[in-house]
């Protein structure tokens, strides 16, 4: 099956309201590729205002969410409240959130389990540092990630899986073409062990230092299905890397 191509764009902690109205004014004016699905993730804080100015067609997606309906969990937002706000997306487990906020495996699986059972789209990160990549370790990196999310029998069709190796993030260090394959196709022949429906329907995602002149080449491997782009999702450029999958 055609899988749809994806763009998220992971403000992650920037902006302001005037260069995220900004942001959003420049979407809402370019032609976009419509075979594309198209997220942003601002901060929390301006979650609202985006999802209020941008065009309909771009989904909102919060940077984390909690495990719990409601009640004294200080500093958290819940499932109900991005639903009930029109925020249909939420990444988890991005590697900054799991390398300096400390979040584990466990919390990654159980907050996707959680949020995919109530209807939230998951754009869920993975990843292996340097240090684990040198080591020969990164399927195994990988792989341990997935099999403690499979572990809580998530629901797969609300999920999107990107791949973030840590070394390349913000660091203008872009993982080949074939590295990024490669890892992408050991994903999709794990996925198999969930089922062939899931491994033939999941969008996998490449994250790490993406901009308007690497994507071209990225998107044509056989196994990348869009991006989860960090800093180019702040410029112009981003519109290119959207409309850049032939
Ligand atoms: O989630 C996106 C990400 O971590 C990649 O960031 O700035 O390297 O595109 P960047």
């Amino acid at each position: 099956m055609a899988r749809k191509f994806f763009v998220g764009g992971n403000f992650k902690m920037n902006g302001t309201l005037s260069s995220i109205k900004e942001i959003v004014e420049n979407l809402n004016k370019s032609e976009l590729d419509s075979n594309v699905e198209v997220v942003v993730s601002p901060p929390s804080l301006y979650l609202l205002p985006t999802r209020e100015h941008l065009r309909k067609e771009i989904e909102v997606a919060a940077q984390n969410v909690f495990d719990k309906p409601n009640g004294a969990f200080t500093g958290e937002i819940s499932v109900s409240q991005l639903k009930d706000s029109n925020i249909t997306w939420t990444i988890l487990g991005h590697s900054e959130r799991r390398t300096i906020l400390g979040e584990s495996d466990e919390v990654v699986s159980t907050k996707t389990k959680y949020a995919t059972d109530n209807g939230l789209g998951v754009i869920w990160c993975c990843g292996e540092s340097l240090e684990e990549r040198e080591a020969g370790n990164t399927i195994s990196v990988i792989t341990k990630q997935l099999d403690s999310l499979k572990s809580k029998n998530p629901d797969w069709s609300k999920i999107v899986i990107a791949y973030e190796p840590i070394w390349a993030i913000g660091t203008g260090k872009v993982a080949t073409t074939q590295q990024a394959q490669d890892v992408h196709k050991a994903i999709r022949d794990w996925l198999k062990g969930v089922s062939d429906k899931v491994s033939d329907e999941t969008r996998i995602l490449y994250g790490g230092s993406v901009n308007e002149s690497n994507c071209g080449e990225l998107s044509k491997q056989p196994d990348i299905d869009g991006f989860l782009v960090g800093g180019a999702s702040l410029k112009p450029a981003f519109v290119k890397i959207i409309n850049c999958h032939q």
